[in-house]
């Protein structure tokens, strides 16, 4: 059992389903995917569980035993996502500990913003994206992923003298998180021209197509926190 933990947005179920999708084969397409993001407590788990399975809810044995046994019969690979509200309900411990210890053809994939603290569960720690430095001239991953997100929204977009040390302190403020880098990338697209707004105006000092701005666009410096002093005070 691995669990990939992460804050939200940092690509765990991204990695989750890129890990399945290598190792389809090896489990001759026996990969299974549930997704717990709605489900309430330990109870509602099992029970979405037997229903992917095909397994009844009612029957002679316990419900736990029928779907380890559903599960173990072939190799399988089970990803389980959003795991992270359920972390201790006690039947969500019982079952995924009894095919740790007790199915061997069952191999699970976990994404949870939280560890589930299971005996024999190993974590893979899931930072954010590499971050600009000051001494690497090279672009980082997270810039990168700022570039490419925001050139599919402005194929104008490209990082220049004027706005790259803006991005790269943006990349760092987001600490990396993907989601949050897709997220800021997408202003790219819906800022407006700059206006006499000095909201409008200060977030395209940073994050503006310099060929559709360049000549209107005031290229002085403002930081990036004095923007996002005033946007938050707004
Ligand atoms: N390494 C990466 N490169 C490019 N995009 C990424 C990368 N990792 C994640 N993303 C993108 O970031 C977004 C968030 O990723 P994902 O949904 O996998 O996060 P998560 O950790 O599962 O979040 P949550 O805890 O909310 O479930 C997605 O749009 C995903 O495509
Ligand atoms: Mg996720």
């Amino acid at each position: 059992m691995l669990t990939i933990v992460g804050p939200g947005g940092f690509g765990k179920t991204r990695l989750a389903l890129q890990v399945a999708a290598d190792l389809r084969a090896e489990y001759n397409g026996a990969v299974l995917m549930l997704t717990f993001a709605g489900v309430e407590n330990g109870e509602a788990a099992l029970s979405a569980m037997a229903t992917a399975l095909a397994v009844p809810l009612h029957g002679a044995a316990p419900l736990i035993s029928r779907v380890v046994a559903a599960l173990d019969a072939a190799p399988i690979l089970l990803l389980l996502d959003n795991l992270e509200h359920l972390v201790g309900e006690a039947l969500l411990v019982e079952l995924l500990s009894t095919l740790v210890r007790n199915a061997p053809h069952v191999r699970l994939l976990v994404a949870s913003r939280e560890q589930l603290r299971l005996s024999g569960e190993r974590v893979f720690d899931l930072g954010g994206l590499g971050l600009p430095t000051a001494t690497d001239s090279r672009l980082s991953d997270a810039m990168l992923l700022f570039l490419d997100r925001a050139q599919r929204l402005d194929s104008d977009f490209a990082l220049t003298a004027q706005n790259q040390a803006a991005v790269a302190q943006l990349c760092r403020l987001l600490e990396g998180s993907p989601l949050a880098i897709e997220l800021a990338a997408a202003w790219v697209s819906t800022l407006s021209p700059p206006r006499s707004s000095p909201r409008s105006g200060a977030a395209s000092i940073f994050l503006c197509s310099p060929t559709r701005y360049a000549r209107t666009a005031p290229l002085h410096a403002r930081g990036l926190r004095a923007f996002l002093a005033t946007a938050i005070a707004r």
